[in-house]
Formats: C-alpha cells, structure tokens, sequence
C-alpha cells in the first residue's frame, strides 16, 4: 500500500504540472515506483492520444510512457477550458467523484507513491454538488499548494490554506512559482517567509523563472524545478519521515 500527495494551488496556470512532473522525476531517479494522475483535465483536445504539452502527456512522458493511453494517466478528458462541473455538462457528461477516488485508491495499492494533481484550486466545482476540497478530503492526502510568487499570493496562499484545514485537510507546505521576469522584487523575496512566519505555511521550494522554461525539454524542466524545491522535505512533512517502499 502506497502514500499520496495530492498538489492543488491558489489558481488555474499557476505551476501544478510543474511541480507534479518535477516531484515525480526526482522519486523516479531515487528507484522510487511513483505514479502521477490528473483526474481531471478541461481544455484537452487529446481524448484518445495524450499530446505532449497536456498535463496528462506531460506526466507520461516524465514517468517515460508512451502518449497511447490516456486513461492511465487520466480519468475524464474535456475539451472545454473550463472548470469542470460545466466542461462535463458542455460534453453532457456527469463527473462521478466516487470513481475518481476508487480510481486513485486502486493507483495507490499498486505503486509506492502517487501524486495527484487537482484542477485549478480548491473551489473549483466538479459536479453540482462536489467541488476539489470534496476530492482531497475523500482522498484523505496530505495537500501541496502552488502559489504564484509575486503579489497577491499572501491573500491566496493564506485563504487556500486555511479553507484546506477548516476542511480537516493538512497542508504539508506551499511551493511558489516565479513564472515572470519582471515583477516586484520585495514581494518576490519576501512573501514565501512572510506567509511561512504568518499562517505557518512551510515552504518546501521557490521556483526560479527560466525565460525559455516552455521551450525546453520536459527533462530538463523537471531538472530546473527540482533544483528550487526539496522533495526531501517534501517526503519528509507529508509522511512524517515514513521509509517510502521503492
Ligand atoms: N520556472 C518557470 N519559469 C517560467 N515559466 C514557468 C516556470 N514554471 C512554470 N512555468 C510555466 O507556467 C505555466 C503554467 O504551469 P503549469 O502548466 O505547471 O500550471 P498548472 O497549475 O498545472 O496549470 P493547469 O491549471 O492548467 O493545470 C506553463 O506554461 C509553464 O511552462
Ligand atoms: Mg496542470
């Protein structure tokens, strides 16, 4: 029986795919089994072969799959870009949150560790009556929120965080992504700690922005993002030191 993550963020376009592609690249170098999966995905185009840029296609290709079975990966695959309760509806599609989650407990058994990525942030509805935090707390993971770095993130990272604990959810810790050059430097530099110091969100990395990021080689991406976050940490805070079983 393995462990679970599940990586939600403060928003849709944050840097989720990132960190689950990175955290998963570095077990994978470590001989650990992990798997990823992304429930999920709206504004896919690729319902029967993954394309190399969807989230799905992504995790694929990091755990060195092929792109032909998007069903290992994913679950629901929507073309809409929108949240996923009206994807689905658009598609006159229902999302059953019962078979995500069996679906995720059924990963889980199988390999050592799986990382789950979310869509969007929390409150993004999956049906009329189940949003993301319904999710997560079926799941019963430990949460990594992505932030963005730059200012607003205080607000954001604090309220998800918050919203995730009221909700008997344990944030393990929130990874910032710097995705623009320009910016404001003193919220840049400061606003991990500051919210660290403030709500006790401990910060398990900060992405560095990398001006070609896009178009570098999925390898290599992950490389850059592992530089900046400490899955030691990471493994660490979630499982409370646990040996993970590779
Ligand atoms: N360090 C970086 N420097 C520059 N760009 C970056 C960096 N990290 C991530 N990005 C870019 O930020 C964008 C959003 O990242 P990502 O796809 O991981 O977000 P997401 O939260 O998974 O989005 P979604 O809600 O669609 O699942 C991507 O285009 C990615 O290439
Ligand atoms: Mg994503």
């Amino acid at each position: 029986m393995g462990k679970g993550i599940f990586v939600t963020a403060t928003s849709t376009g944050v840097g989720k795919t990132t960190v689950v592609c990175g955290i998963l690249h570095s077990l994978r170098k470590r001989g650990i089994d992990a798997a990823a999966f992304k429930p999920i995905e709206t504004g896919a185009n690729d319902i029967k072969v993954l394309s190399k840029d969807s989230d799905a296609g992504k995790i694929a290709l990091t755990l060195e799959a092929g792109l032909n079975n998007p069903h290992e990966f994913s679950m629901y695959r929507l073309r809409q870009p929108l949240a996923p309760f009206y994807a689905a509806r658009y598609e006159h599609k229902t999302i059953s949150v019962s078979k995500i989650y069996r679906r995720i407990f059924k990963i889980k058994e199988e390999k050592a560790i799986l990382i789950v990525e979310g869509s969007g942030g929390i409150r993004v509805p999956i049906t009329e009556k189940y949003d993301m935090i319904d999710l997560i707390k079926k799941t019963g993971f430990p949460v990594i929120v992505v932030s963005d770095i730059e200012l607003g993130t205080i607000n954001h990272t604090a309220m998800s965080a918050e919203i995730l604990r009221n909700n008997g959810v344990r944030v393990v810790g929130a990874i910032y992504v710097e995705r623009k050059e320009d910016g404001i430097e003193i919220a840049k530099k400061n606003n991990a700690e500051w919210i660290k110091n403030l709500y006790k969100i401990p910060v398990l990395g900060i992405i560095k922005y990398k001006r070609v990021f896009k178009q570098m080689k999925l390898e290599n991406q992950n490389e850059w993002t592992n530089k900046h976050i400490d899955v030691d940490l990471i493994l660490r805070e979630a499982f409370y030191g646990n040996d993970i079983e590779k």
